[in-house]
């Protein structure tokens, strides 16, 4: 079943408000849908209370809410068991979570594998284990922008230990055979970890197929709030794990000495808890469900597809990402011309000055914010990539379920525009 974006886009009060608003910016971070604004509103105005604290009915109604969207979240990601979901702020969080308990338990001389288009989050965590002596390798992203999975064989050594990978890249859009590396990872004894925060928002993600250690998402990049996050692990690795936060719920006894932890997950959810932020979650999930996970990769399919169309019309872009659509997300990074140049634009063709050489990033993003097109720019927390693509920066567009054909050929002419003004 196709998707009908126009008719997604009245479910989303950002777009009743603000109806020529083109958002192309949901690789940041994405809109949310009525059912997940009134899902915070009802839990406001109908049960705020804490959770898994009081023995009264609203609060109880509050802790039933907050552990039934984790059963949701476990089905939606098919992990099979609510225990293993554990909610933390976002993937960064997650994966600061990893470092700072199974990391910790490595010794020097280990190593660990990540990948060269890997999001910033999924690179400092690991690099504060440096100063224990461990090793840090990266596998290489070939010239088709695919990874190279060789390489990534070939770097899985004895003192591998932990490897952490993204599923799709938040710059390239590639999307990685996750099966396959945990699966090579674990015939090496290797710990595998997967950055999901680009691809549960967009595609069927099942934790039990791909067989990975840990995956790691955020709620706020597929239509959930702000501030919450999920870390699932395999249960035995996650009972066997140390705590990461300490403080109230997350223990079983404390004496003037001593104190014995939760069992899984709440172990590892420390302090009073976003119980909001489980609750929109959910709701986002159930949106998502309603639309049918493989429509919306479908859908994105088709948007990708146009937007390559597109491209080739206008001679000075540069896009980088693979061409070939079964190992393409919906994520459009580009330059036009090739120098990148700190020349303001706009301020440029106000003054009918010439550019003669390419548009910064920043820059194509602000001349499509004068057309109300949101796009991102800069190095999208990606520094080591982009010195790996050769550019200091690149601007990106990432449409989701509500963003129509029309809104990319807008954004396209926009782009041509912008680079007959560096024409000129
Ligand atoms: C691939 C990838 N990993 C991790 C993150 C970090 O997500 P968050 O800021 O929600 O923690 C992002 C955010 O853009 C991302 O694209």
């Amino acid at each position: 079943m196709s998707l009908i974006p126009e008719k997604i886009r009245k479910d989303f009060p950002i777009f009743r408000n603000n109806p020529d608003l083109i958002y192309l910016d949901n690789a940041a971070t994405t809109q949310k849908p009525d059912s997940v604004v009134r899902s915070i509103v009802n839990y406001y105005e109908n049960f705020y209370s804490n959770v898994h604290r009081g023995v009264y009915r609203i609060s109880e109604e509050a802790t039933s809410m907050y552990e039934s969207a984790r059963k949701n979240v476990s089905d939606f990601i098919g992990s099979g068991d609510p225990s293993n979901i554990v909610y933390t702020r976002n993937t960064t969080e997650s994966i600061n979570l990893l470092s700072y308990t199974i990391g910790r338990k490595l010794k020097k001389g280990d190593r660990i594998l990540l990948t060269e288009m890997e999001h910033h989050s999924n690179i400092i965590p690991w690099y504060f284990l440096k100063e224990a002596g461990i090793k840090i390798d990266f596998a290489k992203v070939k010239e088709d922008f695919t990874l190279d999975y060789e390489d990534f064989a070939s770097k899985l050594s004895p003192e591998t230990k932990i490897a952490s990978f993204t599923h799709v890249s938040n710059v390239l859009g590639t999307i990685n055979d996750v099966r396959e590396l945990t699966s090579m990872c674990h015939e090496n004894s290797t710990i595998a970890v997967v950055d999901a925060a680009q691809s549960v928002p967009h595609m069927k993600v099942d934790v039990g197929k791909i067989d990975c250690d840990f995956l790691a998402f955020s709620g706020h990049k597929m239509l959930g709030p702000s501030g919450i996050g999920v870390l699932y692990g395999k249960e035995d690795l996650l009972t066997e794990m140390r705590p990461f936060l300490g403080g109230g719920e997350m223990i079983r006894e404390v004496d003037y000495t001593n104190a014995t932890w939760n069992d899984i997950p709440w172990k590892f959810e420390a302090g009073t808890q976003n119980v909001e932020g489980a609750i929109g979650l959910s709701s986002a999930m159930d949106y998502l469900k309603s639309l049918g996970m493989e429509n919306v990769m479908d859908h994105e399919r088709r948007l990708i597809k146009h937007l390559f169309a597109r491209a080739n019309e206008i001679d000075n872009l540069i896009s980088f990402g693979p061409l070939d659509l079964e190992k393409r997300a919906a994520v459009f990074s580009f330059n036009i011309g090739d120098v990148i140049s700190y020349s303001l634009v706009e301020a440029a063709i106000k003054k009918n000055i010439k550019i003669s050489n390419s548009i910064h990033p920043h820059d194509v993003a602000a001349f499509m914010d004068h057309k109300n097109i949101a796009v991102r720019s800069g190095h999208h927390c990606a520094m080591p990539l982009m010195g790996h693509l050769g550019v200091a920066a690149t601007a990106r567009a990432s449409p989701y379920i509500y963003n129509t054909i029309s809104e990319l050929d807008l954004f396209m002419d926009s782009i041509r525009d912008c680079s007959m003004e560096m024409k000129r």
